[in-house]
């Protein structure tokens, strides 16, 4: 299972999807960049969640609000006070631990060694310590249990201490007297600081959703496994705005609706699951995660939270702003409830990845063989076509690059002439196109070319005229 981790780390670093960020200085912890095919994929994902919120959902909007919020919002939304995790120091190593991190691996080991009951135990206790927000107990919990630090081996812990996970700046160009501002932790509150601008100027009626892309940050103490938890990453968030009473309806709803959209991507329905939340956020009714089966186990890569009428009737306190809306069905003013979907992009690129890269055996008795194929939906492939003359020579590149020009304002499509043409098939395989057009001499008597499926291989005379469409069909939605 590692080893396959290890593969798509190092798959989506070769063939330019994922680096590590400033590599060239060591890199960035839990910072990544995305290379020329990351960025590709990205923005199809983005594409496909932005068509299926906003272009098909007559009452949800899209916007693009600054990472730069007043300070206030922040204090409004509990995120000053109660963005946090509790953290603990191994005086030692020096190393700092998420305290209920260090506690959950002691509870898998507990499990692994077939200590059932007492993970069991270990499991409560800790739930209970984090439900009443009990530092002095997290830490008990840690020496009762022999945890050691992974890296000095020692149990010489200092206390548990909550550690807030906004990362400040200051603006303005003097420090002194500069105005204290964060760089966001989520996108949601650019949508509700933005409710009764985008209410008003869309004459919008409830039930409606604001949906918004955007970058988000984090101080994350433990960062690891590639693009799973980074510092700066990127989320896609839509707020439902219900009328009060109705939210537990809507919230099935979206619950419902958002499996089918992750479902639609072509992963098999039994690597996801939905989890539900025991422990609720201070602004919840009600929470559940979308989790996806990675390598490492099922992990969280989107949520939907009832929100209640929480984070308005905050903003309505600190700005002194009536965040109210008139509701002519039932002839009254109300503060909204939220339904919120929020999905981590960075996390989706993830899935989507770790569920199309196949290691396909192809040997026959004649001889071994096998290759490497990122089976992407050909509609978020982040190539949708390769043209590849057969050889340099004889007229064959010129057709081919004819060829190029007629597709590629359409379709992001390669061109390709060096080495065998199985090479080339190869390397397409390997970042996942789902079509390679073959030009060769029959090309230049009848204009018809060979297309070469991806996923299963085979190959057809098509004429260059069919092309446009035959891939429109394919790649889109
Ligand atoms: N507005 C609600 C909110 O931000 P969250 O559960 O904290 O809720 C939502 O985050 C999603 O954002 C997660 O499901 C996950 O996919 C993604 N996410 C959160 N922290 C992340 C991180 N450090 N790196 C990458 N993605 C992250």
């Amino acid at each position: 299972i590692d080893d396959f981790f290890k593969n798509i780390v190092s798959h989506a670093k070769e063939y330019g999807f994922v680096f590590p960020s400033s590599e060239i200085y060591d890199g960035l912890s839990a910072v990544y960049d995305y290379g020329q095919l990351g960025a590709e994929l990205k923005n199809n994902l983005k594409t496909y969640w932005w068509k299926s919120m906003v272009q098909l959902n007559e009452n949800i909007v899209g916007i693009d609000a600054a990472i730069f919020m007043h300070p206030n919002t922040w204090k409004a939304s509990g995120h000053v006070d109660g963005f946090s995790d509790p953290m603990i120091d191994n005086k030692d190593s020096k190393k700092r631990y998420r305290a209920d991190q260090l506690i959950e691996e002691k509870i898998d080991r507990y499990e692994k060694d077939g200590k059932s009951d007492k993970a069991a135990e270990l499991q409560e206790a800790l739930d209970a310590a984090l439900n009443a927000d009990d530092l002095a107990q997290l830490k008990a919990l840690i020496e009762e249990h022999n945890i050691v630090c992974p890296v000095s081996g020692t149990k010489n812990w200092t206390d548990v201490r909550q550690f807030n996970l906004m990362f400040a700046t200051q603006m303005g160009a003097m420090a002194d007297g500069a105005e204290q501002v964060y760089l966001r932790p989520e996108t949601a509150q650019g949508i509700f600081v933005n409710f009764l601008n985008v209410q008003k100027t869309g004459r919008m009626k409830i039930p409606f959703g604001i949906a918004q892309i955007g970058k988000a940050f984090r101080n994350e103490v433990i960062a690891r496994q590639f693009i799973i938890r980074m510092r700066e990453f990127e989320q896609m968030e839509m707020q439902f705005f219900v009328r009060p009473g109705t939210e537990m309806e809507w919230y099935q709803k979206w619950k419902e609706t958002r499996l089918k959209w992750h479902l639609a991507l072509g992963a098999d329905s039994e690597k996801y699951r939905y989890h539900d939340h025991a422990k609720l956020a201070h602004y919840a009714n009600a929470a559940v995660d979308i989790e996806y089966d990675f390598p490492f186990g099922f992990k969280e890569v989107e949520g939907i939270h009832s929100r209640t009428d929480f984070d308005l009737s905050q903003h309505q306190k600190f700005s002194g702003k009536k965040m109210q809306y008139f509701d002519p069905e039932v002839n009254q003013n109300y503060v909204p409830y939220v339904i919120e979907t929020s999905i981590g992009l960075d996390r989706l690129f993830l899935t989507i990845f770790a569920n199309s890269l196949v290691n396909e055996d192809l040997s026959t008795e004649a001889k071994q063989d096998s290759r490497v194929v990122l089976k992407f939906h050909p509609a978020i492939a982040p190539v949708k076509a390769a043209v590849l003359p057969l050889t340099k020579k004889d007229g064959l590149p010129d057709k081919a690059r004819e060829i190029l020009a007629t597709l590629k304002m359409d379709f992001n499509t390669q061109y390709d002439e060096k080495d065998a043409i199985g090479k080339r098939y190869r390397r397409q395989d390997a970042i996942g196109t789902p079509y390679c057009i073959t030009v060769d001499y029959q090309t230049l008597e009848d204009d018809t070319v060979t297309i070469r499926h991806r996923d299963s291989m085979e190959q057809e005379r098509v004429a260059i005229a069919d092309l446009q469409r035959l891939i429109q069909d394919n790649v889109s939605w």
